[in-house]
């Protein structure tokens, strides 16, 4: 298939897309989060008569109750959309942006090392949120039914309370050092200032009551008015910089999604601020001048990994916010630059990555949460949303409900300082007025001529490399639980080495790649929490599917 991008990919894209729906065979939706409930809020808009954008608010506001520690109205999100009745592709930019005070300075301490606190824990580590003003914008610009009905469910388990599972409980124990500091968090989430135990009812009446501001007034239920005074004052009183201007001021960027080819597949996946679509481009065309199908298991990694290993220096060295540094997007996506990136690469040896360029690489935060939905309509939203770090910086303002993010540190805070995965990073991922930190959220699109996949996962910058695994197994045909079962395996660069989960690569495979000079790290544990839907597009069969490292009972089709 010819290489095609922008308009002519969106016509492309209404062309395959419509066809199928034209047949008329699909009657179900599959949506697939990261808790049953979120799930279930999902379901519950669409038998109200919503769509998948209806069903996306209700899932990201229900998640950011139930699974707090992985994303909320404290932090943001990237929100991929395919609407069916025209074919509109676009990414929903929800990031967060730094306050207008920044102040490098704030992140190195008096002896001129990098302050790790404030870039991770309070209330400097927190930028101002995007969450809210991307689910309106959805609600309003995509979405059949008032904000007040697909908020509803989200509203309703905040104020009535829900059973927080082991994941939640395990998670906050290990933020609780952090959490107890901040007197809102504390009330929030501890129980006589110890973590919970299971069976403990979680509730958030202050998160019930912002919702539903929200669901009266918009944009400005959070934005303005008192709920932005109190975050304001909370913040600045526990020795934060946030504006009433930061928040009044914050808007929801659309961005035109990255889009590319692979053997027949159309991929569309997040633009900068996120570094997902743009480094998935560049490993995508990388391999596409390889037969993979005929390489043996050891070969095609090798190359996959020498493909991450060049797509992460370009991240490192290119990537920042597109509304604030030039990046050389023409070349990082075409095909003749992977031309000559291939041809760097040895069939059978390892290229050490000392010996590539020199370059700044950054790792993010690894807690996130993704969601994949697909209606019967055809609508597709592949939604990532976070506040960075469990539990993101830690502090609730007292009266919210709802934890800060702590994606300052998803900024190069400290030029050439490591951040918090040991790892520096560079001036265009630089901390300014009003910008957004450079992400690897990956939401993604799989389109071909029989199948359609919506595709993504939490993981830091793990996301990237687990959304390209991921999209391999979609494209050899493998089902959407399956996809989410894989083991994973990960290359960034920078420190040089593969890290695999346990059972990635066989005894036997590990030499070989070894004997190809990899350096192999089996991880202590499992990464990653991805959620996959898909539609075949001949019957309309749909298929949706949980990682069962997480609550795999949470992809369902009805
Ligand atoms: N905070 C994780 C990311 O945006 O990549």
């Amino acid at each position: 298939m010819k290489r095609i991008r922008g308009v002519v990919a969106a016509t492309a894209i209404l062309i395959l897309i419509g066809s199928a729906h034209a047949a008329g065979k699909a009657t179900q939706a599959g949506i697939a989060s990261a808790h049953v409930l979120a799930t279930q809020a999902g379901f519950e808009v669409i038998g109200k008569g919503g769509n998948a954008f209806d069903a996306a608010v209700a899932v990201a506001s229900t998640l950011s109750v139930v699974e707090p520690q992985s994303s909320g109205l404290g932090g943001g999100g990237l929100f991929l959309l395919h609407r069916a009745s025209d074919g509109k592709q676009v990414m929903v930019d929800a990031r967060e942006t730094a306050p207008a005070a920044v102040d490098r300075k704030d992140y190195v301490d008096a002896q001129g090392n990098a302050d790790r606190d404030h870039s991770i824990n309070g209330p400097l580590s927190a930028a101002i949120p995007g969450e809210v003003a991307g689910l309106v914008w959805i609600a309003q610009h995509y979405g059949k039914l008032p904000l007040k009905t697909s908020l509803a469910p989200a509203i309703r388990i905040a104020r009535e309370g829900f059973k927080p599972d082991a994941r939640f409980l395990k998670e906050l124990a290990m933020r609780k050092e952090v959490i107890e500091r901040y007197p809102g968090s504390a009330a929030l989430y501890l129980v006589n200032g110890r973590a919970p135990k299971a069976g403990w009812t979680f509730r958030s009446p202050d998160l019930a009551r912002v919702l539903e501001r929200v669901a009266a007034e918009g944009k400005d239920g959070f934005y303005r008015g008192e709920v932005a005074r109190t975050l304001v004052d909370g913040v600045r009183k526990a020795g934060g910089n946030w504006s009433l201007d930061d928040l009044s001021g914050y808007t929801v960027k659309e961005r035109e999604p990255i889009t590319f080819d692979y053997r027949g597949w159309h991929i569309v996946s997040a633009a900068p601020p996120s570094s997902g679509g743009i480094a998935l481009a560049e490993m995508f065309n990388i391999l596409g001048g390889y037969d993979l199908a005929r390489l043996d298991r050891v070969h095609r990694v090798h190359l996959m990994v020498e493909a991450m290993r060049r797509a992460f220096r370009d991240r490192a060295e290119y990537l920042g916010d597109p509304d604030f540094v030039q990046m050389p997007i023409t070349r990082l996506l075409s095909i003749d630059y992977a031309a000559g990136l291939r041809a760097s690469i040895h069939p059978d040896k390892a290229t050490p990555s000392d010996l590539l360029p020199p370059f700044l690489v950054d790792e993010q935060g690894s807690h996130t949460s993704h969601f994949s939905i697909i209606d019967a309509e055809g609508n597709l939203v592949a939604g990532t949303q976070t506040v960075n770090l469990i539990f993101g910086s830690g502090l609730v303002v007292p009266g919210t409900g709802f934890v800060l993010n702590d994606e300052m540190d998803d900024f190069a805070l400290v030029p050439g300082k490591p951040n918090a995965f040991g790892l520096p990073g560079n001036e265009h991922n630089a901390p300014r007025p009003g910008s957004r930190p450079l992400s690897s959220m990956s939401p993604s699109f799989v389109i071909g001529a029989d199948r359609i996949g919506v595709i993504g996962t939490p993981g830091g910058s793990r996301i990237i490399t687990m959304v390209l695994e991921g999209i391999f197994g979609f494209i050899e045909g493998q089902s959407p639980a399956q996809i989410v079962a894989n083991p994973r395996f990960h290359h960034q660069y920078l420190p040089d080495v593969i890290s695999a989960e346990k059972g990635a690569f066989t005894r036997e495979e590990v030499k070989e790649l070894e004997a190809m000079g990899h350096k192999l790290s089996e991880s202590e544990r499992p990464w990653g929490f991805m959620n996959v839907v898909s539609r075949d597009r001949k019957t309309g069969v749909t298929q949706a599917a949980s990682d069962p490292r997480g609550d795999s009972g949470s992809g369902i089709v009805k």
